[in-house]
């Protein structure tokens, strides 16, 4: 698929088809993974500014990229300009991350009720003035993720495209959908169309493309210049390469041999390297000062990984046996004994 490199600020996307922010999934593990397969750039997950500041590296844990890993975005939440001003610097001073990005998006209860996130569509003001004062504490670029609007009522996508660039942003990333419809629904490609048009910084359209065939659609409804995966890319790093080579990803086949040089190529091999990343971070969490987990690193990164297992083993002939012991999984080698055994069913029962 043909995309211009996406530069802002000092940052350059050469591939601008990047992996979402999805809190409890885009930690380094997956992060990494999806880089490596093609994705342009990622954001780390929802991290709090008055955590940031306050818990004295808690939160910062949640952040924390993996060595090499760019270009990457932190990605932070709040209402009080002064405090995301500060929890900014500190991503700043960090010195890893290659733009700060503001959540200005999410509809769950916790963020909303806080009058931040997806909150912030119904205060533009409040959203251009966190902007702006976020941009003048750091040097990094500046970006907005945010929907198209919080309902029919108060939806104004292209008072919001104005306000966010006026106030200084360097680029925007829209999720087509409306905040009261949550990840539900149709995404309307179109209004990210009329928000290009009104716009100068760069538009990253997002929402709804789960194929190389859903990419190059919103790009040709739209102009968006980029385009960002969310479910899309959980149990399918491949999704990047496979945009940009536009190949279809009706093809577990190939996935499902063993290849030569071992690598990620096929699923049994991709799952157990994300496993193992997994466990690798869980043990740095352990060894580090914050959040140690109340499980041994093993255990811990067995539980996350259940969260991905259904969406890597979907399609596949016979997963349910996997799927109804998912809980009782806790070691390593109960998961990929499990995987392994649904590999082999699937090799050749095409
Ligand atoms: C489990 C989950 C967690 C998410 N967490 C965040 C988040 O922390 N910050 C954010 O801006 N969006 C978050 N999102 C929204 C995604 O970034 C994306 O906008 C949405 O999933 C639509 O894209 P998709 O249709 O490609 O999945 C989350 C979505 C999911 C499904």
């Amino acid at each position: 698929m043909q995309l211009k490199p996406l530069k802002f600020g000092n940052v350059e996307i050469a591939f601008p088809v990047v992996l979402a922010p999805m809190a409890g999934y885009t930690d380094a593990a997956m992060r990494t993974l999806c880089l490596e397969h093609g994705a342009g750039a990622v954001y780390t997950e929802l991290a709090s500014s008055e955590g940031l500041i306050r818990d004295g590296g808690k939160t910062f844990q949640m952040l924390e990229p993996a060595p090499g890993e760019h270009p990457i975005a932190g990605h932070i939440f709040g209402r009080d300009p002064q405090a995301m001003a500060e929890a900014a610097k500190i991503i700043e001073q960090d010195g890893r991350f290659d733009w700060i990005d503001i959540n200005c998006g999410c509809p769950v209860k916790k963020v909303v009720s806080r009058g931040a996130g997806a909150a912030l569509l119904k205060e533009l003001p409040l959203m251009g003035a966190i902007i702006e004062s976020v941009k003048k504490a750091v040097t990094l670029p500046v970006s907005v993720k945010t929907r198209i609007g919080f309902n029919h009522e108060t939806a104004d996508h292209l008072e919001l495209a104005k306000v966010v660039e006026a106030s200084g942003a360097d680029m925007i990333a829209v999720h087509a959908r409306l905040a009261k419809h949550f990840h539900g629904g149709d995404p309307d490609w179109e209004k990210l169309g009329e928000m290009k048009q009104a716009l100068n910084i760069p538009i990253i359209g997002n929402g709804g493309v789960n194929t190389p065939a859903d990419a190059e659609r919103m790009v040709a409804t739209s102009g968006v210049d980029g385009v960002m995966i969310g479910r899309g890319a959980i149990g399918n790093p491949w999704i990047f390469e496979e945009v940009k080579n536009v190949r279809s990803s009706a093809f577990r086949r190939p996935m499902l041999e063993q290849p030569p040089e071992g690598g990620t190529t096929n699923l049994f091999n991709m799952m157990a390297e994300h496993l193992r990343r997994l466990v690798e971070l869980n043990e740095l969490r352990q060894g580090g000062l914050a959040r140690p987990n109340k499980y041994p690193p093993e255990e811990a990164a067995c539980i996350q990984f259940r969260t991905h297992i259904p969406y890597y083993v979907k399609g596949l002939f016979g997963k349910k046996q996997l799927l109804v012991k998912l809980a009782t999984l806790k070691s390593v080698d109960d998961i990929l004994e499990e995987v392994g055994r649904l590999v082999e069913k699937n090799m050749g029962n095409e």
